[in-house]
């Protein structure tokens, strides 16, 4: 296991091997891979049907394909100083069993698998292709013994988590109150949950997929308010780390 400071000095230098990880996974060229993260937040934010999206679920599940790959990777390399900082708010929370909801690319879930501190994380993502990616990556990574890959938290069979990541996802569920309710469920009274939201389409409406209605928003702030009681940290961004309320 990794040195926690070493785990942030391998993801400033390359995000954990991810170019390479994309080309083998995608067998797509080198030379064409700068053209895929290109306009990758455009071309996601194009896929979106815009309101007549039924289920908010289905754009991840039927929609996004690769899509979304090309988006977070172009997104944690250009982002590498903020994902970092997240990654150190991680170091300092994280331990024993993990629950990374809406994992993404995977570059927490493989961070908080190379830490001592963890026993096992366990990935959970709507999308099948994010799994996929995460799964081969975690091989590459030799840290596959470690990680489990779920489509759902009830498909993880843990009952208590003693950690929960959900970092950037709430504004892409129908309903984040139920989703934190949900967490408070599966926490001890010294587990830590480690959120972030970010409520709002855009100036442009670049995040079409984001959740941003007022009624949606008010009922997730009440139950975070009523649930949970902020640890602070002294990190400058803006991912909260929580308890349950006593
Ligand atoms: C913006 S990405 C964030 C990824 C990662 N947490 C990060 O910080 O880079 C949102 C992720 O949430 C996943 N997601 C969306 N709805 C979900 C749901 N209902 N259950 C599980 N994952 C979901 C998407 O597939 C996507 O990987």
């Amino acid at each position: 296991m990794k040195k926690n400071n070493l785990i942030i000095s391998e993801f400033l230098d390359d995000a954990f091997n991810l170019k390479s990880h994309l080309v083998e996974f995608l067998s797509i060229k080198e030379c064409d891979l700068e053209g895929f993260l290109e306009n990758a937040k455009m071309n996601l934010a194009n896929l979106h049907p815009g309101d007549v999206l039924g289920n908010v679920s289905d754009f991840y599940t039927d929609i996004v394909g690769d899509r979304h790959l090309a988006d977070l990777a172009a997104w944690h390399i250009t982002s590498k100083d903020y994902i970092a900082d997240t990654l150190k708010l991680q170091q300092r929370f994280s331990r024993d069993l993990v629950l990374d909801f809406g994992g993404g690319i995977g570059t927490h879930a493989l961070a908080n698998a190379m830490s001592s501190n963890i026993k096992h994380v366990f990935f959970v993502d709507i999308n099948q292709t994010n799994r996929k990616f995460v799964e081969f990556r975690a091989k590459k990574l030799g840290v596959e013994n470690k990680l489990t890959f779920c489509r759902t938290i009830k498909e993880t069979n843990i009952k208590i988590f003693d950690t929960i990541v959900c970092l950037d996802v709430l504004e892409h569920l129908a309903d984040p109150a139920s989703q934190i309710e949900i967490f408070y469920e599966i926490m001890h009274s010294n587990s830590i949950a480690l959120f972030n939201w970010y409520f709002y389409k855009g100036e442009k409406n670049e995040y079409p997929f984001h959740i941003d209605d007022s009624l949606i928003v008010e009922n997730f702030f009440e139950k975070l308010q009523s649930k949970f009681l902020e640890v602070f940290h002294p990190i400058l961004i803006t991912t909260r780390a929580y308890k349950k309320f006593k």
